[in-house]
C-alpha cells in the first residue's frame, strides 16, 4: 500500500480525503502540533526520520480576507512553510503533491484550464502561487475550487454557510454577475485516488463540472433543502468587493486533463449530500 505523509489532515479538505480513502492508502498525518511547517529544523528532523512514498501538502493559511491584513503570517505558512517541506522531501527524492487554488487566476478572462496563466490578485492567492512556483515542474500541483462537503464541525465551507443563513432565516446578499466553480470534496478524494496511483509532476485541476454565480448556488441550496428563497437578495461584484477585496470575478475553472473521474455539477453534489445527511 502506498504510504502518504500529509499536512493539513485535520482540515476541511484533508479530513474528508482521509475518511474516504483510508482503506486504499496508508496515510501518515503530520498535524501542526507534531510538525510546524514554518519550523525548518523540525521539518527536517521529522521528515528525515519518516518513511513515505508521497508527500501530500494541504496545510495552509486559508483565511482569504484575513490574509489581506496578515500578509506576513500568510506568506510565512504558505510560502516559507511550503519551501521547508518541499526541500526536505526533495532531499529524500520522494514524490510531492501541492494543493493549490483557483484563486491563482484573476477572473478577468475565463475560462481557466491547466495551461492558463496565473495572475493572482489577493494576498492569499499570491502566497499560494508563490508556493506553486517553488514546486515548479518538480512536483504535482492540484488546484481545487470552492470545496464543499456534508459535515465538518470545525470549519464551514460556503455551502454550509449559506445553508446555515437560510435555515436561521437570515438574509443573504449574493453576487449575480460573478462565477464560482463549486467542487464536491468527495469527488476531489476520488480524483486523488487516481492521481496518487498515477503520479506525474504536472498541474491538474480537480474542480466541479459547472461554474455558476453565487446567487445561483444559494438558490440551488434553498431548492434542494426546501429553504426560503425569498431570503436571497442580489448584489453585484463591484459592490461586494468594496468590503472584501481579493475575489476573482469570473472564476470559471475547467480541466483539460481530468479524464479519470467525473466531477459533479453543483445540483448533483447537493443531491448526494442530501442523501448523506
Ligand atoms: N477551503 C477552500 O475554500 C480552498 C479552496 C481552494 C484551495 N484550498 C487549498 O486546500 C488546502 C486545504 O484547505 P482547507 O480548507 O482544508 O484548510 P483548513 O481547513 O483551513 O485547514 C488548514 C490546515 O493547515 C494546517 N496548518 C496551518 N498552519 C500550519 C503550520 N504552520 N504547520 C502545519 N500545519 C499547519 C492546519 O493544521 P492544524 O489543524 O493542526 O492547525 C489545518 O489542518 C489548502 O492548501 C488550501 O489553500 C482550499
Amino acid at each position: 500500500m502506498l504510504k502518504i505523509a500529509l499536512t493539513g489532515a485535520d482540515g476541511l479538505v484533508g479530513s474528508r480525503i482521509v475518511e474516504l480513502l483510508n482503506n486504499d492508502f496508508d496515510f501518515i498525518p503530520l498535524p501542526q502540533k507534531l510538525m510546524d511547517i514554518t519550523d525548518k529544523n523540525q521539518v527536517n528532523i521529522i521528515l528525515n526520520n519518516l518513511d513515505f512514498d508521497i508527500f501530500f501538502h494541504l496545510a495552509a493559511y486559508t483565511n482569504v480576507p484575513g490574509a489581506e491584513t496578515n500578509r506576513e503570517l500568510c506568506f510565512k505558512i504558505n510560502v516559507e512553510g511550503t519551501k521547508n517541506v518541499f526541500e526536505a522531501v526533495r532531499q529524500k527524492q520522494k514524490k510531492f503533491i501541492y494543493v493549490s487554488t483557483d484563486f491563482v487566476f484573476d477572473g478577468v478572462t475565463p475560462p481557466y484550464d491547466e495551461n492558463s496563466r496565473p495572475n493572482p490578485i489577493g494576498v492569499y492567492a499570491q502566497s499560494k502561487y508563490e508556493g506553486e512556483k517553488i514546486i515548479g515542474s518538480d512536483g504535482m500541483i492540484i488546484r481545487i475550487a470552492y470545496p464543499y462537503r456534508a459535515n465538518f464541525e470545525i470549519k464551514k465551507d460556503f455551502f454550509r454557510t449559506f445553508k446555515y443563513y437560510l435555515e436561521n432565516k437570515k438574509q443573504l446578499s449574493m453576487i449575480t454577475d460573478s462565477l464560482m466553480t463549486p467542487t464536491f470534496i468527495d469527488d476531489i478524494a476520488n480524483g486523488l485516488e487516481y492521481l496518487f496511483n498515477n503520479y506525474q509532476p504536472e498541474i491538474y485541476h480537480l474542480v466541479g463540472s459547472q461554474s455558476i454565480s453565487p446567487f445561483e448556488t444559494a438558490t440551488k441550496i434553498a431548492e434542494t433543502f426546501n429553504l426560503d428563497k425569498s431570503l436571497i437578495g442580489k448584489t453585484t461584484y463591484e459592490e461586494y468587493i468594496k468590503n472584501k477585496p481579493g475575489l476573482p470575478k469570473l472564476a470559471e475553472i475547467k480541466s483539460k486533463k481530468n479524464n479519470f473521474w467525473k466531477m459533479k455539477i453543483f445540483s448533483d453534489g447537493l443531491e448526494e449530500i442530501r442523501k448523506q445527511l
